[in-house]
């Protein structure tokens, strides 16, 4: 049980404050002692980072975007007359059901498609819209120009220019866009784009061709783009599970300790970090994958959410399922990724 000995499990804001009174700045000087700093981050920079940069990132090159960057969500969610309140009532709602309906951005979601629903707690978003609303959030280099030309003039936005902030650690644009990603960084965004990537196809499936053509699709597809994803991030990317509907999935005793440790705490609420585990050059990747209303279709109660005819399908092509009776927010199974350090 070497691994065990070098596992961590590394942890960010178990902690949340929770009192929406609680005013936080991104860097916070201490003026009353000039020789030290207090240097205080504002919990929902952190959230941000972890929770939607994988897609919303800056650092990405234009091309290889797979959602708009943050500074570009902030400016359609504010004009001038926006308060604060209305900004993070409208990030809840957007990221409690995103819907084309909804989007104050059309022209992003015909560019990326529709943002792939998750389940976030509420006060998360909160969080996270409480620091998009009162700081500038950092841009990509190509924004600028590109902003100009698809839109013209920028417009003013809320929030603190980065400029006069103090010499915080952190702050400097050039100092970020040199930083490595960490390994958690890594992960997190192999597994958000894999299942990115699948979810997109699902719900496309299912929209267009209905829920037992999406069975199929999953049958030959899901294990074919999960390969497909490893590939593009040089990594093995497995979803593995308990209670597996193809036995390829089945967790090996290791992965099912972790998925019980993700259990507990999805089951408890509030933000799940991954679990790291260095193992010489290699790193192992652990991160639950957690249902919504969407998965009962096909991995929820029979006769209730899934229905008769899709059980015998499902049946038909697993012959051993043990995949149903699941509700929602609950651990379906988890991402285990191996990666080069
Ligand atoms: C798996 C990728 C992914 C993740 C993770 C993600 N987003 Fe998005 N998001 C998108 C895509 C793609 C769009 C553009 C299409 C759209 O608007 O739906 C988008 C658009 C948005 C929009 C604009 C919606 C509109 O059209 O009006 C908001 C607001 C937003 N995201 C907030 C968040 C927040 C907050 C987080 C983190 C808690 C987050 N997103 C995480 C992919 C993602
Ligand atoms: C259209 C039906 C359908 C829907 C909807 C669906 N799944 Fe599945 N799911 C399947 C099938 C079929 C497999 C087996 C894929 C294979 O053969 O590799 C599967 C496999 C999985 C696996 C791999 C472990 C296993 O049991 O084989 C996970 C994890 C999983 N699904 C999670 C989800 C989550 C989370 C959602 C909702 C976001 C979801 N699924 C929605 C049909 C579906």
């Amino acid at each position: 049980m070497k691994f065990l000995a070098t596992l961590f499990l590394i942890s960010f804001f178990t902690a949340c404050n929770t009192n929406p009174s609680d005013k936080y700045l991104a860097i916070a000087e201490n003026t009353e002692n000039t020789d030290t700093k207090i240097i205080q981050e504002h919990p929902g920079k952190k959230l941000m980072e972890n929770n939607c940069y994988v897609c919303h990132n800056p650092k990405t090159a234009e091309d290889a975007m797979i959602a708009p960057p943050m500074v570009a969500v902030k400016m359609h969610y504010t004009s001038e007359g926006t308060s604060k309140e209305e900004f993070i009532s409208a990030m809840v709602e957007w990221a409690k059901n995103p819907s084309e309906e909804k989007s104050k951005m059309p022209g992003a979601v015909k560019k990326f498609g529709l943002m792939p629903y998750q389940f976030y707690p509420e006060e998360t978003i909160v969080q996270i819209a409480d620091y998009m609303f009162d700081n500038e959030i950092e841009e990509p280099e190509w924004f600028d120009a590109h902003y100009k030309q698809m839109h013209g003039d920028r417009p003013r936005m809320k929030g603190k220019m980065g400029r006069g902030m103090g010499s915080g650690k952190g702050m400097g644009k050039n100092q970020e866009a040199n930083a490595q990603p960490t390994l958690k960084e890594r992960g997190m965004q192999m597994a958000q784009t894999t299942k990115a990537e699948l979810g997109k196809n699902l719900m496309g499936q299912i929209q267009k061709n209905g829920v037992i053509a999406a069975l199929d699709f999953c049958n030959v597809q899901a294990l074919p783009i999960t390969d497909s994803m490893a590939t593009v991030h040089k990594a093995y990317i497995k979803r593995v599970t308990d209670k597996p509907r193809n036995p390829k999935n089945k967790a090996n005793t290791a992965e099912l300790q972790y998925l019980d440790n993700f259990k507990k705490q999805v089951a408890a609420g509030g933000e799940v970090d991954p679990i790291i585990v260095k193992m010489g050059v290699e790193t192992e990747f652990y991160y639950p994958i957690v249902t919504n209303s969407m998965c009962l279709k096909c991995h929820g109660t029979p006769g209730k959410e899934l229905e008769t005819l899709t059980l015998s399908k499902i049946q038909e092509l697993y012959p051993t399922d043990k995949a149903t009776g699941y509700g929602e927010n609950e651990v379906r199974g988890i991402w285990s990724i191996r990666f080069e350090n």
